[in-house]
């Protein structure tokens, strides 16, 4: 069967960014910004995206496009006879789905939150009631099965009508809809009156702060964030690159990704950072930020019910753009195994993702007692996204590309470099080899150092 390829080089850009753009531009980011201190982190941020990720992600690209398969045999197709490079799809399919495992549930939270704001359901809370109701909806069984199950329906809905009609057709629009409500609503924050400290605090570093966390551990956060909101490690990009023609470029096309992605991020800060000055919210308050204290700003917020709808909406498109690229992804490894027609890899996939997607909300509820590492069960799978698979992933991709044991430098580099645009620098082959690779091993060290002192 003659593989369905996306009908635009918008559509495969938009998607690619949908894919990128999600939980970690718009909830992880602000928040661990906020923790560390603000501009002199989100410089550290930048500085990894671009000498880590963006060479990473034109592998994984390659990949994609020259194999024309997803990770579950895209291995198998360039590898060298007698090697095992295949070996690490099975880890990185098993990432997809754990992702997924937890990000559905907090996709659900999006989804709740955005219902609320419209029904006007926080008006008249004091901050203590918009902590409660937060608190009661992360302990409530029913509530967050819902919520969490409607994602699922909706993001398979979507992937059963296909690539383009579905998927490309769908998330085109959501990400046109996401950039500009992001610019109306970050105009709306720097707007408002005390807003100045928050921006202040977002956009000029104060590289003191970096000491108080210590430099490593901050370092370590921006690394881990990067890979986080590119989605590199586990193919979830590379199958795109297999849904493309060869008219590009492939360095071209990945600098277009990030610079969405890029821009997403930092355009949340915009719009989170002067509301929280704004209304004397702390903003290293962690990962409830969006959560907790947004609520609050709202409140106090002239026309706030509408603004605060718009903010969750837009929260709930990036959630739900990243949804619905891995399910597609997850749909497409049963199509390249075993040839599995779209509608029984739905059907089948739909069920699995979610049952696999309870253990995180029990976690939170029945089984609230349980821990793994000192971590619960939503903490647990994030660690092993995000600290193993996403790190070890991309050493994968990198040493498959730039090793002769693996599919080889010449092989990549021909690839990146069919068609036209931005050529990939032949000259940095020497920091790829030699010095990328230790700086990805050094996330996935650090990340069990952590852990082991964390416990
Ligand atoms: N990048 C997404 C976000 O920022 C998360 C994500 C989607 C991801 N697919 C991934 C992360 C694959 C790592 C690997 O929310």
């Amino acid at each position: 069967m003659e593989r369905e390829k996306f009908s635009s080089r918008l559509g495969f850009i938009l998607i690619s960014a949908g894919c990128a753009i999600g939980l970690g531009n718009v909830w992880r980011f602000p928040y661990i910004t906020g923790k560390y201190g603000g501009a002199a982190f989100v410089l550290i941020y930048l500085f990894f995206l671009i000498v880590m990720g963006l060479p990473i992600m034109v592998m994984e690209f390659a990949v994609g496009r020259a194999s024309q398969k997803s990770i579950a045999t895209s291995f198998n197709v360039l590898e060298k006879k007698g090697s095992k490079w295949h070996i690490y799809r099975y880890f990185g399919m098993a990432g997809n789905y754990l992702l997924m495992m937890f990000y559905t549930t907090i996709g659900g939270w999006m989804l709740a939150y955005f219902v609320k704001m419209i029904k006007g359901d926080f008006k008249g809370l004091d901050a203590a009631g918009v902590e409660q109701a937060f608190g009661s909806l992360t302990t409530d069984l029913g509530t967050m099965l819902f919520w969490m199950l409607l994602v699922v329906v909706i993001g398979f809905a979507i992937c059963s009508l296909g690539l383009q009609s579905g998927v490309e057709r769908i998330t085109k629009g959501m990400m046109v809809i996401l950039l500009l409500l992001m610019i109306v609503l970050a105009v709306n924050s720097c707007l408002l009156p005390g807003g100045t400290e928050g921006l202040e605090f977002y956009l000029k570093p104060d590289f003191g702060k970096l000491t108080e966390y210590g430099l490593s551990e901050v370092i370590f956060a921006a690394m881990g964030q990067a890979f986080f909101t590119l989605s590199l490690g586990i193919g979830a990009l590379a199958v795109f690159g297999s849904y493309i023609g060869k008219e590009r470029k492939l360095t071209g096309e990945a600098v277009n990704i990030l610079v969405l992605d890029t821009f997403v991020a930092l355009t949340a800060g915009l719009i989170i950072f002067p509301a929280c000055s704004a209304f004397g919210v702390d903003p290293g308050e962690g990962p409830g930020l969006v959560f907790v204290t947004l609520p609050n700003v709202f409140n106090n917020m002239k026309g706030g019910r509408f603004w605060g709808s718009l903010f969750f909406l837009f929260m709930t498109f990036a959630a739900l753009s990243t949804i619905i690229a891995v399910f597609q992804n997850i749909i497409s490894f049963a199509q390249d195994l075993w040839n599995w027609s779209l509608k029984k890899a739905v059907l089948i996939n739909g069920a699995a993702i979610a049952i696999l997607s309870l253990p995180c909300i029990f976690g939170m509820t029945i089984w609230s007692d349980f821990s793994i590492l000192g971590k619960s069960i939503l903490d647990f799978e994030d660690f092993l996204v995000s600290n193993n698979m996403l790190p070890l992933g991309s050493l994968v991709y990198l040493l498959f590309c730039v090793t002769r044991y693996g599919w080889g430098w010449k092989n990549f580099l021909k690839e990146a470099n069919t068609g036209e645009g931005i050529s990939f620098p032949k000259k940095i082959k020497v920091y790829l080899t030699f010095i990328l690779p230790i700086i990805v091993l050094y996330i996935f060290v650090q990340g069990y150092i952590s852990l082991f002192k964390s416990l």
